[in-house]
């Protein structure tokens, strides 16, 4: 087994307790743990220096942490300016909120380049390496340029968008023949495998080959669909013990006998927490019955808030939970719990299980892994139920979720109610069939798959013609 190498901008070196930020660390950290290797990006701090120019090392059981501060102008361009101003919102279909300068694109260009000035040197003949998100999407040829020549493979763990989308993006063609240099591409669903097609065939830079391979640039690249998934039953196990976390205990007795509905999110605009909470008050005001019968708690820990977009969004959820308590609350009942801190994964199980509905309703998601924890959880004899968004990649997978519009507010109140309402053996049968698919599907059956294909590639990134 060659040594693996993976590189994602934001690297989680366990700190204990506090569950890692976002699906990327959360499927990571695991696999990682179990098979070991080099974990190379971003330390989160700042580098006092206008130019970071060293590599920290951890070691950490079989994972050495191998780690990169960043300047203050670095994340300015790169994370907070073009990766998260430009790319995030554009990959989630929000045009709107893009904002796009040549400043935040060269700084992209610049970490990017940065990292593979780093990592070059550390890479062996025989490794392979495996990069991870919109971050780095051009680090692949960066390391070629420096002289790499190992199996690389990618992943993207968000949307890839319809060409008309990317299209918006002044510099899609050169973002995309950065792709060529990878031997493996990984997507979340095949919707995505389809728009990349798509756009290749469009842009005329490439398309799928009778063997099922691409050629993107006159380059063979492998591209599939490989959905992330969790550690399904180690989840599972951790929930059905949790029974004596004070945490869970504490939300158990607070409730007093209501269902409880719950909702956890990083606080991010394309996760659709505002229109969920419009959602849950369209159906207090239809659903007069269930008035001070459930709690809706949702959990969203802050995310990004030196990203203005993000800044906003805290302030308009904010105001909304307190609205909707307003006009709905009651002297002795408070329907939305809205809590911005991050809860540790023992908790979140437990809560989980509690939970009677569990809302993911992201406007569009590259996967969402809370959706397939909450499944995880659930009791197998008395399941709650999973409303989910047809716009959450896990939705290709979860066919016994209640799908749903989350544009469509009163459609999404119609379905916490049938979601409460539902007897026992159809809320088994959803559930059982969810359960299995991520049973198999795991986070080890997702890294093996994808990094087989990695291993299996012809080396030198043969020519396709
Ligand atoms: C998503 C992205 C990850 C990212 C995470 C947390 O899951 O796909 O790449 O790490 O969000 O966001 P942050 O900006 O805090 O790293």
């Amino acid at each position: 087994m060659s040594r693996l190498i993976v590189v994602s901008n934001r690297v989680p070196v366990p700190k204990g307790g506090q569950p890692p930020a976002g699906g990327l660390a959360v499927a990571l950290s695991g696999a990682m743990e179990e098979r070991g290797g080099v974990w190379f990006g971003w330390s989160g701090d700042t580098a006092r220096h206008d130019e970071a120019s060293e590599v920290r090392t951890l070691e950490r059981g079989k994972v050495t942490y191998a780690l990169v501060d960043l300047s203050q102008r670095d994340l300015e361009d790169y994370y907070a300016g073009f990766s998260n101003r430009m790319l995030w919102p554009l990959f989630h279909y929000r045009m709107d909120l893009t904002d796009f300068t040549r400043v935040t694109l060269g700084g992209y260009y610049r970490v990017n380049r940065l990292f593979a000035k780093l990592l070059a040197p550390m890479v062996e003949a025989d490794d392979v390496v495996w990069i991870h998100d919109y971050h780095l999407i051009p680090l692949a040829n960066e390391l070629r340029q420096a002289g790499v020549r190992c199996r690389i493979g990618f992943f993207l763990h968000i949307p890839f968008p319809p060409p008309d989308i990317l299209t918006v993006l002044p510099n899609h063609a050169d973002l995309v023949r950065g792709l060529a240099a990878y031997d493996v591409i990984g997507f979340q669903t095949p919707l995505d495998v389809e728009n990349f097609e798509t756009y290749l065939r469009r842009e005329k830079v490439g398309r799928r080959m009778s063997d099922g391979r691409f050629v993107i640039h006159g380059r063979a690249v492998r591209v599939e669909a490989w959905p992330v998934g969790i550690e399904t039953k180690a989840f599972a196990d951790i929930a059905a013990k949790s029974d004596d976390n004070t945490l869970v205990q504490r939300m158990d007795e607070s409730l007093v006998g209501k269902s409880l509905i719950i909702g956890v999110d990083r606080l991010d605009y394309s996760k659709g927490i505002a229109e969920r909470m419009l959602a849950f008050q369209s159906f207090l005001t239809l659903d007069t019955e269930a008035r001070g019968k459930v709690t809706y708690l949702q959990v969203t820990p802050k995310s990004r808030s030196e990203v203005a977009e993000y800044a906003a969004m805290e302030k308009e959820v904010a105001e909304l939970a307190g609205r909707v308590n307003g006009q709905h609350a009651d002297l002795d009942w408070t329907p939305i719990r809205y809590v911005n801190r991050t809860v540790g994964r023992n908790a979140l199980a437990g809560l989980y299980r509690l939970a009677r509905v569990g809302l993911v309703t992201p406007l569009r998601d590259g996967m969402n892994l809370v959706a397939k924890e909450f499944v995880a959880a659930q009791k197998p004899d008395d399941p709650g139920v999973l409303l989910l968004s047809r716009f959450a990649g896990a939705a290709a997978e979860l066919d016994g979720a209640l799908i749903t519009n989350p544009y469509d507010i009163d459609g999404t109140a119609g379905a916490i109610s049938r979601a409460l309402e539902m007897p026992l053996d159809e809320r088994l049968d959803r559930w059982r069939r969810m359960y299995e698919r991520i049973a198999e599907h795991d986070v080890a059956w997702w890294c093996r798959s994808f990094l087989d294909a990695l291993e299996a590639a012809p080396s030198n990134g043969a020519s396709a013609e």
